[in-house]
């Protein structure tokens, strides 16, 4: 039986998903969130399916013997390999996930050109390719597998040279010809400045406001939410060891990604 006053768990393979926790906080401030990040292991995107369902189990069954309310799959690589198969095993736990912000894009710029930079895993997987099926009839939608990107983001790099590179060879191709971006990872809002300089200043999309409306709407329908008078917080912990690792964890909660 889960507790309102309990936590909220969110996970992802890194760093990333911290984008997706801030949206969270800002929409549930009276909440406390535990966050995973499983840098140990990242990127899940070069993982096969098994391999990022065996690792995204690990870390919720663990975050439920702590005593989570709820779970957010803070990683869109882990919400279409994992979701369906752990909301399967778990059917009473809210199990929350991120996909690529694909529906919002379309719907603003229907028949536009919209360009979804993701994990070759997320791309690969069924539940993008559905999504993909779903709106390619109203857009034109450009999937891009930007492999090598999330490795340099886990590094704490959001704007070296290299970085820059790998973007131009990823994406420059799309350089003002596109009227807007999907980042279908949870790890690229951190970059969304140089992905902007590469490929032009159109609108971004991301799935953080909208997973955390979802969780705030599950919440809620289970008489799970916190009680306004609580407290909210976060807190950090990483599969990576050392304390060095949970002070990037915190550098990047505080990057302000509204900009
Ligand atoms: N941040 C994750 C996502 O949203 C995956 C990154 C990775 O480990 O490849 O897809």
């Amino acid at each position: 039986m889960q507790d309102a006053n309990s936590f909220v768990g969110v996970f992802d393979s890194g760093l990333g998903g911290i984008s997706v926790l801030k949206s969270l906080v800002s929409e549930l401030p009276h909440e406390q969130f535990s966050f995973f990040g499983d840098s140990l292991n990242s990127p899940y995107g070069d993982r096969e399916p098994d391999d990022i369902v065996a690792l995204s189990r690990a870390i919720v069954e663990r975050q439920l013997d702590a005593g989570a309310k709820a779970v957010v799959i803070a990683c869109n690589t882990a919400t279409a390999a994992a979701a369906a198969t752990l909301r399967n095993e778990y059917p009473n736990v809210p199990i929350i996930g991120v996909e690529p912000a694909l529906k919002p894009a379309v719907q603003a710029f229907p028949q536009g050109r919209i360009l979804v930079m993701a994990t070759a895993a997320t791309l690969a997987l069924e539940k993008y390719q559905r999504l993909e099926e779903h709106w390619s009839g109203q857009a034109e939608v450009i999937p891009v597998a930007c492999v090598g990107l999330v490795d340099l983001i886990e590094r704490g790099d959001v704007e070296s040279h290299e970085i820059r590179e790998l973007i131009e060879r990823h994406v420059g191709t799309y350089r003002d010809t596109v009227d807007a971006v999907v980042l279908g990872c949870t790890h690229y809002p951190f970059v969304r400045k140089v992905i902007r300089d590469v490929v032009g200043d159109v609108p971004f999309f991301d799935g953080g406001a909208g997973t955390a409306r979802q969780l705030r709407t599950v919440l809620t329908a289970r008489g799970l939410l916190a009680p306004q008078e609580a407290m909210g917080g976060v807190r950090f912990s990483s599969s990576k060891p050392g304390e060095e690792e949970l002070t990037l964890y915190r550098r990047f909660y505080d990057i302000n990604l509204e900009t």
